[in-house]
């Protein structure tokens, strides 16, 4: 036993060693991001003089400044810090500004502030404009807290450590769940930095999540960030500012998907574990033999994508999402599962139902008998032409009832009538409810992201296991 167990951590051991020399960047690479880093310095120095640009500092931070960073997709991340009392529009006009002297080819991108994209040198840079804050605890801009962090980084990782982040970044991008973006609802790259700086390695990073149970709380007792949701998954306070939450975009899926992964890789560790996998899709054909096979049915709400950056809209698709759902089931279907996802024109809903058609009896409570309200409920029921099936009549425990007549029972129809009245978010409610397009699945057109979805609704199963 003993044996077996020495015999798995060399099998790791040497896994990991492999994978790790795979992924580190050459030191010619790791050079000629040192050679940019400078440079995008200077240069963002340079420009600054020459607009009279009241730019207080310009810094490389994010995983090039590390070497932390994996190599198909690494991104530099320019910070240019400016005054604290310079008002949010100068900031923006300013910062922009001086990232369009120094890029190629810059586009506007939108976080929860704008930053620039562009090309460097051959290298893809983001350069975000924010404040020199003296506080990280106080920033006046969600970026703000960056050059504490890479300060803090700094000064505690040396090269192992390096190696270990990288390794444990790929671990997670394999699984799926690396990113914070709102759309992964992953581990960000310094939440990953400061878990490798806390554990020492991935392996003892998954030695300790083999036992976690969710909510994971890393915080020294009674030194949680305030006002975390209901449905927290990991607590780690921002070493810079204690009163936030580094682990905010987990979601619980996620780390959980890492809690079952850690104790799978550390009885089989193989490089497997380290490959890239593409998102699971299914194409329609496939989907529609599934679903026969389950005997169920799956309609797809399409609806028109608003002008928004991943970011902003993801939160609002899961959002219209888990309403498509609630209100089929509150509608009479028994919901199996629902998925959606959103394209560069349309974001899809699929939801899978056991019945394509629900009952044509709904059954009506009314009130219990000796209330005044039992007039109110005969005179509308009662009516020879009343849509009821039977009824009314009172029900053993004292109620009246009817059971109702159903006209549309189709679960296309059904949710076609509910759209004009569901309540799908700020951005996602069309000004036109006849945007909003409902297919049966066998109907409904074919796309990239439909085979996303499909993926999410009929191809569940944990990543690391091979294919049925
Ligand atoms: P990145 O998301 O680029 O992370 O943010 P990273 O550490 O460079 O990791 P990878 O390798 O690209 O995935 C860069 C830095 O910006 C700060 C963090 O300090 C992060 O290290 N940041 C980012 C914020 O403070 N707030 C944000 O909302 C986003
Ligand atoms: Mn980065």
């Amino acid at each position: 036993m003993a044996d077996d167990r020495a015999a798995t951590a060399a099998a790791a051991e040497s896994v990991e060693r492999a994978v790790s020399a795979r992924i580190a960047p050459s030191d010619d690479f790791l050079a000629r991001v040192a050679q940019v880093r400078e440079r995008l310095v200077a240069r963002a120095e340079a420009a600054a003089r020459e607009r009279s640009s009241p730019l207080v500092r310009a810094l490389v931070a994010g995983s090039a400044a590390r070497g932390t960073f994996l190599q198909d997709r690494l991104d530099v991340d320019l910070f240019l810090l400016f005054p604290s009392d310079l008002g949010r529009e100068r900031l923006r006009e300013e910062g922009l500004a001086l990232g369009r002297a120094i890029l190629t080819d810059p586009e506007t991108r939108y976080a929860e502030h704008p930053y620039l994209r562009g090309s460097f040198d051959g290298f893809r840079v983001d350069a975000v404009p924010g404040y020199a804050v003296a506080d990280p605890s106080a920033p006046l801009s969600p970026v703000d807290r960056t050059p504490f962090h890479q300060a803090y980084l700094a000064e505690r990782e040396s090269p192992e450590l390096v190696a270990q982040v990288r390794l444990t970044k790929q671990f997670l991008r394999s699984l799926g769940v690396y990113g914070s973006e709102a759309r992964t609802e992953g581990f960000s790259g310094y939440l990953v930095e400061l878990l490798v700086l806390r554990f020492g390695s991935l392996r003892a990073m998954l030695a300790a999540a083999r036992a976690w149970r969710l909510p994971v709380r890393l915080a020294e007792p009674g030194h949680e960030p305030p006002r975390l949701p209901a449905d927290v998954a990991l607590i780690l306070p921002d070493p810079v500012d204690p009163h936030r939450n580094v682990a905010s975009a987990l979601s619980r899926r996620n780390l959980a998907l890492v809690v079952l992964a850690a104790q799978e890789y550390l009885r089989h560790p193989s490089e497997s574990w380290f490959a890239i996998r593409p998102r699971p899709t299914l194409a329609r054909a496939e989907a529609l033999r599934r679903v026969e096979a389950r005997a169920s049915h799956v309609a797809v709400v399409r609806l028109p994508r608003p002008d928004l950056v991943d970011d902003t809209l993801y939160p609002q698709v899961r959002k219209a999402e888990r309403a498509f759902g609630e209100e089929i089931a509150r509608a009479g279907f028994e919901v199996l599962g629902s998925a959606s996802a959103a394209g560069p024109d349309r974001v899809l809903v699929a939801v899978e139902v056991a019945h394509a058609r629900r009952s044509a009896v709904r059954v009506q409570e009314g009130p219990p008998a000796g209330l005044d309200r039992v007039g109110h409920f005969l005179e509308k029921w009662a009516r020879p032409d009343a849509p009821v099936h039977q009824g009314p009549f009172v029900r053993p425990d004292g109620h009246l009832a009817v059971e109702a007549r159903r006209s549309d029972r189709e679960l296309e129809e059904v949710v076609r009538g509910f759209v004009p009245r569901l309540a799908l978010g700020k951005d996602l409610t069309p000004r036109a409810p006849e945007a909003v397009e409902i297919f049966p699945l066998a109907g409904a057109p074919e796309s990239p992201v439909l085979e996303e979805v499909l993926g999410e609704l009929l191809a569940k199963r944990l990543p690391w296991l091979e294919p049925p």
